[in-house]
């Protein structure tokens, strides 16, 4: 089966890929189509992956993968507001140019991450300081900020991150606090008026299967998208873990978000388990990452795959889960596990 789905047709994606290897700024070997990117790119589903900046400047096989394996990158910190604008008034876009350069050198599409969220903020935007109409002025000032920095650079947006609870309630932040509930309209209003080529997610995490939170972020995409506001995307973060079991009916969970015409991608995949690592654990892990892919394949409207990490080495999961890791598809001397394996014959199957 060969579908050019959503996104770029073949022959942009051709040109892009043409461009890029022109245009390497910084004398890396040219990414050719090869990798996982390569089996990816038949099927019309992007393939990606959170890019730790620090490992990119520093680690050159690092860098090679990440130019050789995705089409499409996103930055794992440096887009955060507590990064870009560290102190009020005063942006340093420094690693984030760095990572939008990058893709545009490797012919990658940028999945930006994140402009409405209630961690990683800055000291300084706070409760104390401001009142809750200057709150409000300052998301409006921040998403227009980001978003106008790198206007048509960016493919598409996590616009709103992680706004809701397992029971299905609106996670009390400091947006609901200052804003009310229609925060989340406002903030998609706002971001299409600041980059209107931008494709806008809605993005969680614990919502891979049909769940109180899932079917609560579903019917408010449903609700917002009847009132006209420009909501296009839900993202699925797909942080699992082996001890838990997997989800059983993630495919059901994409297929009403594709009813509804909405887009879907699965935005920072990783499955854990708790260490050490055994072959039964890595084959789960497989499993795991194989069964979102082959999902996303199997609806219409599910446009990117990107893994949050794609080697060990860097991996977030050691340092905030005790005890556990192991949790993306290549080890910590970048060799491929199972789960990079399945990743790349699931493609080879849909492409
Ligand atoms: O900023 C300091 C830096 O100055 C210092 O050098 C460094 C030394 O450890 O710490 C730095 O901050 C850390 C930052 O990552 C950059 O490395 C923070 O302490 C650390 O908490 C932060 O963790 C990130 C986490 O989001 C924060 O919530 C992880 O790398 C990142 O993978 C993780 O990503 C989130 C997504 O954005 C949203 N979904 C869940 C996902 C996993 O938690």
């Amino acid at each position: 089966m060969n579908r050019i789905r959503a996104g770029l047709g073949a022959a942009a994606i051709a040109a892009i890929t043409v461009l890029g290897a022109a245009a390497l700024p910084n004398g890396a070997a040219v990414a050719g189509d090869t990798g996982l990117r390569s089996v990816a790119r038949p099927t019309g589903v992007k393939i990606g992956t959170a890019v730790n900046m620090d490992a990119l400047a520093a680690d050159a096989p690092y860098q090679e993968a990440v130019g050789r394996e995705f089409n499409t990158v996103t930055p794992e910190n440096v887009m955060k507001w507590e990064v870009v604008e560290p102190t009020q008034g005063n942006y340093n876009w420094t690693q984030a140019d760095q990572l939008v350069d990058f893709a545009r050198a490797h012919g990658q599409a940028v999945r930006g991450h994140v402009l409405v969220w209630h961690s990683q903020l800055p000291s300084w935007i706070n409760e104390t300081a401001f009142t809750p109409a200057q709150l409000r002025d300052l998301l409006r000032q921040h998403i227009f900020a980001e978003m106008g920095h790198f206007r048509g650079r960016i493919w598409a947006w996590d616009v709103v991150n992680e706004a809701f609870n397992e029971d299905g309630t609106l996670r009390d932040t400091i947006w609901l606090r200052a804003l009310g509930p229609g925060y989340i309209a406002d903030a998609f209003r706002w971001a299409h008026q600041a980059d209107p080529s931008a494709i806008l997610f809605l993005n969680d995490y614990n919502v891979e299967g049909i769940n109180a939170k899932s079917t609560a972020e579903y019917n408010l995409v449903r609700d917002l998208r009847r009132q006209g506001v420009p909501i296009q995307a839900f993202g699925i973060q797909g942080h699992l873990g082996i001890q838990y079991g997997l989800p059983g009916d993630v495919l059901q969970n994409l297929r009403r978000f594709d009813a509804l015409g909405v887009k879907t991608a699965f935005t920072e995949v990783d499955v854990r388990m708790i260490l050490p690592d055994d072959n039964i654990k890595t084959q789960a892990q497989a499993e795991g990452f194989g069964l979102m892919l082959r999902a996303c394949l199997l609806v219409r409207h599910c446009i990117s795959y990107t893994v949050w990490g794609f080697t060990d080495k860097y991996s977030w999961v050691p340092g905030v889960f005790s005890g556990q890791g192991a949790a993306t598809p290549m080890d910590e001397n970048l060799q491929p596990k199972p789960a990079y394996e399945t990743l790349k014959q699931t493609f080879q199957l849909a492409g």
